[in-house]
């Protein structure tokens, strides 16, 4: 047999990689501290959990679920946006169900991108955006982020050619890996590149609420335009603990959301019911777990900047997301970085190249161990003698 050159071309998925080096790491008998993957260690809330239990006992729930997702989900979603950011959405056209948002993110390229089409994705960035463009036979093109920029991309830079070539970008923020916040001049700014070259807009937005600080971050959809360009993807993995519940949305343009409801209907059966009604939950119930989490990410973060800050990198502290992008020690690439790590101090970390090549010389810390696990993992690269001087 002779499995389709789009798959022969695509590197293994970065997680799978470490996965494997982790086991023969265990194997070893080495005490692994991992902090290479960005899924929250801490439970669903109780009320989601609870919610569940009672919706998957009800028949009502078993058969095939509505493609989009059901009403009710979707007028939640539509409420929630509205308390949250003041984005009006229409929940029949304007919202849409997805199973996780990873789901909704490979299929939109499918529903944009023909073969020879562009891209713009950012680099660093999850590697999905790269991958999915190429599953559509399209070409990625690179919107560099730079620390200089506070890896915000440069739109000034991308060439006029390609623009106009270039059916849709992907911006994240809070960004994966870099941690990076954006305000709404950039959004304004990216609604106006959008206009000018008629390219649809997706923000990936799964880390809306994972915030410290007193910082919140501002939805795309609240500036002026935004929704005649562009669309948003959400996610319930990291706001409540969720990730393998596979549940997340799609909001905005609803010429958008009905290609994607194409693309969709003819590969998904929508997401089950009983979790769409935990998700009702999630978004309508108490929110209070959102700080409280916040606030446990918040002294990891302290931990981690203070502890590596203390051995001579200059971090800032993160205003969003779980994770740390630093640089690697000089001279080294983020592959022998994160295997240097490994070797010595049994500590995970994610090479910042599987993020693009402007992720090489920086690997992502996530903080999803305990305290007490940073703490030691600090120790661990004292003890090394791990200094960035
Ligand atoms: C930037 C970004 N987008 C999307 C996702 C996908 O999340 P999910 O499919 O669990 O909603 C992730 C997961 O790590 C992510 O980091």
């Amino acid at each position: 047999m002779k499995i389709a050159q789009r798959i022969e071309t695509i590197p293994p998925y970065l997680f799978a990689e470490i996965d494997k080096k982790k086991e023969e790491a265990i194997k070893r008998g080495i005490d692994i501290i991992n902090l290479g993957i960005g899924d929250p260690d801490q439970p669903t809330p109780n009320n989601i959990i609870e919610k569940l239990n009672e919706s998957v006992k009800d028949p009502n729930t078993h058969n095939y679920p509505p493609y989009d997702g059901t009403a009710e989900f979707r007028q939640a979603v539509a409420l929630w946006y509205k308390n949250r950011f003041g984005v009006d959405l229409d929940p029949d056209k304007e919202v849409m169900a997805l199973i996780g948002s990873k789901e909704g993110i490979a299929h939109i390229f499918l529903a944009f991108i023909d073969p020879g089409d562009f891209s713009l994705i950012p680099d660093p960035g999850y590697p999905v955006y790269k991958t999915a463009t190429l599953f559509a036979n399209g070409f990625p093109y690179t919107m560099p982020l730079l620390e200089e920029n506070d890896y915000l991309p440069d739109l000034e830079e991308i060439d006029e050619e390609i623009a106009q070539k270039t059916k849709l970008m992907f911006i994240n923020y809070p960004n994966n890996p870099t941690a990076a916040v954006a305000n709404k001049d950039f959004f304004k700014k990216i609604v106006k590149f959008a206009k000018k070259y008629n390219i649809l807009v997706c923000h990936d937005f799964a880390y809306s609420e994972m915030t410290f600080d007193g910082y919140k971050a501002s939805s795309f959809l609240e500036v002026d335009g935004a929704k005649d360009v562009g669309i948003e993807f959400h996610s319930l993995s990291k706001t409540y603990n969720m990730t393998g519940w596979r549940l997340g949305f799609a909001v905005g343009n609803r010429e958008a959301i009905s290609a994607l409801s194409i693309i969709k209907t003819n590969i998904d059966s929508g997401v089950f019911k009983a979790i769409q009604q935990a998700g009702i939950e999630a978004l309508t119930g108490p929110q209070d777990n959102i700080e409280k989490m916040n606030q446990v990410y918040t002294q990891r973060r302290n931990i981690v900047v203070n502890g590596l800050n203390q051995l001579g990198w200059n971090l800032k502290p993160i205003k969003a997301t779980f994770y740390i992008w630093i640089p690697t020690l000089k001279g080294m690439n983020s592959i022998d970085f994160a295997n240097f790590l490994l070797e010595k101090t049994g500590i995970i970390v994610t090479p910042g190249i599987g993020y693009g090549d402007y992720g090489e010389g920086f690997v992502r810390i996530a903080l999803t161990v305990e305290e007490k696990r940073l703490e030691e993992a600090m120790e661990r690269l004292k003890e090394a003698g791990f200094s960035s001087e």
